[in-house]
């Protein structure tokens, strides 16, 4: 407890006092001590399986909720409170903090469902026949409560621990919090089925109920771990891209983050999401296949050199083109570098030929090397680059991308990276004569033609660059101006 800030200590003592307080001070007239101890078995039992499925908050649903629910019904508050403290005798939790902190959150989301259960007309023991359908409506009562309290009280601890601050600009992922516990309302929903059925099965009954979901929960385990399998080989992928670039540190990573919060908030399924997200990690792959002296170079590209790097997209297909499971994914890592008006590459492709996945990565590439620092400028800030993307669309990017990617930047916040450090430091010696940006660099080398001043792209492309070159302390080198040529199409 000493490690933990002083808020979190006090929160976590006043919760496990006052669950001790209702544990120890019952009453437990007309409980069924038998259904109590057979409850408090079965719920540490279903603790001590449960299975981690949402890999972002680390948090698990446990089936446990289910016969929780079920002792609300036939023993009520106090009983369901008693079988929730037991939560801390799960085999798989360790520390002795977290079991008692445990242990006490279920029994007062217990406690606070059996009273709301007993105010709306739940009658405690085992349902008959002629309790249906009225018990319905306060145990899905009672079953709001357990989970808005769960919410409730873990958001508070993630509070005390500093996990969560209001103005702050990394923002808690409360999105997947939630969505586990909705999950566990399923389980919860169950535990009326438990109760009624325990008069004539006992024991058995939690068994019978949620035997098929617990093969279903291993199925999906299994699933789990697999998927867990594939994006830590392809993060080994990642990592050797970027120990081959290392101006690019952490990008793939962020880049997977953005296109899943882009896939995200155009509401593609998990599936869909799970591609792209791959994607966005092996976009750059056929960087291996780069010259490291090119892709490390900070000067003016050859046209042979510039030429090399415009190769990286159908070089990275045809290296993992053979992995089954990325499917949609590799589309997004051939046509990354494509742009809307057909002025990308490797194919030239226009508008609506450049497959999703491309569109979604293509922004969200763009969108953090603007926000990182490279060696010849400083990152921009969030704004600026949201700016910079959304007078690209159109002719660099889809539109209806660029507008989910601001939408979830707003609400979820964005982990700009570190400072990155190229050999020689950040801001490293210029290089001897007249310095070019990447973006000239690239105008002139590339088979693509330079954005003309006629091109609507000038004017705001000027605003921002020149707002770039006094931000820049001291900066003697030009500054790339916008996003097409920001990258470089290096990226
Ligand atoms: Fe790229």
């Amino acid at each position: 407890m000493r490690a933990l800030p002083g808020s979190a200590r006090v929160y976590i003592g006043i919760t496990v006092a006052a669950a001790g307080v209702i544990v120890l001070t019952g009453p437990y007239t007309g409980i069924d001590i038998r259904t109590l101890v057979l409850a408090a078995v079965l719920f540490v039992v279903a603790e001590s399986i449960s299975t981690i499925v949402v890999a972002d908050v680390k948090a698990g649903i446990s089936p446990s909720s289910a016969v929780a629910l079920a002792a609300v019904v036939l023993l009520g508050p106090v009983g369901a409170a008693v079988v929730g403290f037991t939560s801390c005798l799960a085999i798989r939790r360790h520390d002795l903090i977290k079991r008692l902190f445990n242990g006490a959150q279920f029994a007062l989301v217990a406690y606070a469902a059996g009273h709301v259960y007993l105010l709306l007309g739940g009658e405690v023991g085992e349902p008959g026949r002629e309790d249906f359908p009225a018990i319905l409506f306060p145990y899905t009562a009672a079953v709001l409560t357990y989970t808005t309290v769960n919410l409730a009280l873990m958001g508070i601890l993630m509070w005390t621990l500093g996990m969560v601050r209001p103005r702050s600009k990394q923002k808690f992922g409360w999105r997947p919090l939630a969505l586990a516990e909705m999950t566990s309302v399923g389980y919860q929903m169950l535990g009326l089925a438990i109760a009624a059925i325990w008069g004539g099965a006992g024991i058995i009954a939690p068994l019978l109920v949620l035997l098929p979901l617990f093969i279903a929960r291993w199925t999906f385990a299994q699933q789990s771990h697999e998927a867990m399998a594939h994006e830590a080989t392809l993060a080994t992928l990642c990592q050797a891209v970027e120990t081959k670039d290392h101006y690019t540190r952490g990008h793939c990573m962020r880049v997977a983050e953005g296109s899943a919060m882009i896939a995200q908030e155009l509401g593609m399924p998990a599936e869909r999401v799970q591609k792209i997200r791959y994607a966005g990690m092996l976009h750059d792959i056929g960087k291996l296949g780069v010259p490291t002296k090119v892709l490390q170079k900070t000067g003016k590209l050859t046209d042979e050199e510039y030429a090399t790097i415009k190769l990286h997209p159908t070089r990275g297909y045809e290296i993992v083109r053979e992995i089954s499971f990325l499917d949609e994914a590799l589309d997004g890592i051939r046509h990354h570098h494509e742009r809307l008006d057909g002025r990308g590459y490797p194919m030239g492709l226009v508008g609506m030929e450049i497959p999703e996945s491309a569109r979604i990565i293509s922004v969200a590439d763009v969108f953090d090397c603007l926000t990182s620092t490279r060696s010849y400028r400083k990152a921009w800030s969030v704004e600026e680059a949201i700016a910079e993307l959304r007078r690209c669309t159109g002719t660099q990017f889809d539109p209806r991308m660029v507008e989910a990617l601001v939408r979830a930047v707003e609400r979820e916040g964005w982990q700009t990276p570190d400072i990155a450090e190229p050999p020689g430091g950040c801001y490293g010696p210029p290089a001897a004569g007249p310095q070019k940006t990447e973006a000239t660099a690239v105008g002139e080398n590339s088979a693509v033609p330079a954005p003309t001043p006629s091109e609507d792209t000038v004017p705001a492309q000027d605003t921002v660059s020149e707002r770039k070159r006094r931000d820049v302390p001291g900066a003697s080198a030009p500054v790339p101006a916008s996003a097409e040529t920001v990258t470089g199409g290096r990226d």
